[in-house]
């Protein structure tokens, strides 16, 4: 069941949106060779809680932490821990922040240092084939059409699109209907209609598509071990219009020159 929001529920939907996007800019600010992400964790987590904020994954389902922590091979739901950054590592960092009674999901995948030419570049295509998708989510069109421009766009760059986990609806809760996946055909899937606020989150891969789950039921990474990345904005459509609720505005001001 879609829960479509009233012009007024995205407004308050806003917050949460601005403070998810706020945390990740504070974590920006210290991802570099020698971290752990356990420290990351910590930060997000009190950045988060001194802003009137809740962390949303925080004992989710049991999830462990206040982020999600993507290094490498690693396509989404990993835990902090003490693993220690190291230069040439790619990380994500994917959180979900409550506010005012409403949720802001969002991911962004960082270099840490300087990365080879090749992860670079899997890093930009993903993060353009956010903006793809973004671009394909307008009122009247279908969720397939969203699903299609992704796989399309990433593909055509030879990469491979994880088909396991989706994007998804968003509001009161973290997961809301409709489900929004990566892959798909055109023309397919509900009809994007004003009201709907959704999460679309390209996980793409450099080697093949197939992902395995470990041992601790959560840490979902690639089969061939090949890096995989992650990027993801919550939007929203409200009066045909289609309105990206998250930024990376505060990573950008981090990152400066290094954002690409
Ligand atoms: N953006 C992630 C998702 O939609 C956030 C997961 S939080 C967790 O699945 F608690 F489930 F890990
Ligand atoms: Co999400």
């Amino acid at each position: 069941m879609i829960y479509l929001k009233t012009p007024e529920q995205i407004e308050q939907m806003r917050p949460a949106a601005d403070l998810v996007s706020r945390t990740l800019g504070e974590v920006a600010r210290w991802i570099q060779p020698g971290v752990t992400t356990h420290r990351l964790d910590t930060i997000a987590r009190e950045f988060i809680r001194d802003n009137g904020g809740k962390p949303a994954c925080l004992g989710y389902g049991g999830f462990p932490g206040t982020l999600c922590i993507e290094v490498n091979e690693t396509v989404v739901h990993g835990f902090p821990s003490t693993y220690t950054l190291r230069e040439g590592d790619i990380v994500g960092i994917d959180t979900v922040v409550e506010k005012d009674g409403y949720m802001g999901d969002s991911c962004y995948t960082f270099a840490v240092g300087d990365i080879a030419p090749d992860v670079m570049d899997l890093l930009r295509t993903t993060k353009e084939s956010l903006y793809v998708g973004i671009e394909a989510c307008r009122e009247g069109n279908r969720i397939g059409d969203i699903a299609n421009a992704v796989q399309a766009y990433c593909e055509a760059r030879r990469y491979t699109v994880v088909r396991e986990m989706c994007g998804h609806g968003i509001g009161r809760d973290m997961h809301e209907d409709p489900e929004v996946p990566n892959y798909g055909r055109r023309g397919t899937g509900p009809v994007i209609r004003n009201g709907m606020v959704i999460c679309i989150e390209p996980m793409i891969n450099m080697g093949s598509r197939n992902i395995v789950i470990e041992q601790d039921g959560w840490t979902c990474r690639t089969r061939d071990r090949k890096p995989s990345a992650h990027y993801e904005h919550t939007v929203a459509v409200i009066g045909g219009k289609t309105d990206i609720l998250t930024t990376f505005d505060y990573i950008k001001d981090v990152l400066k020159d290094k954002f690409i």
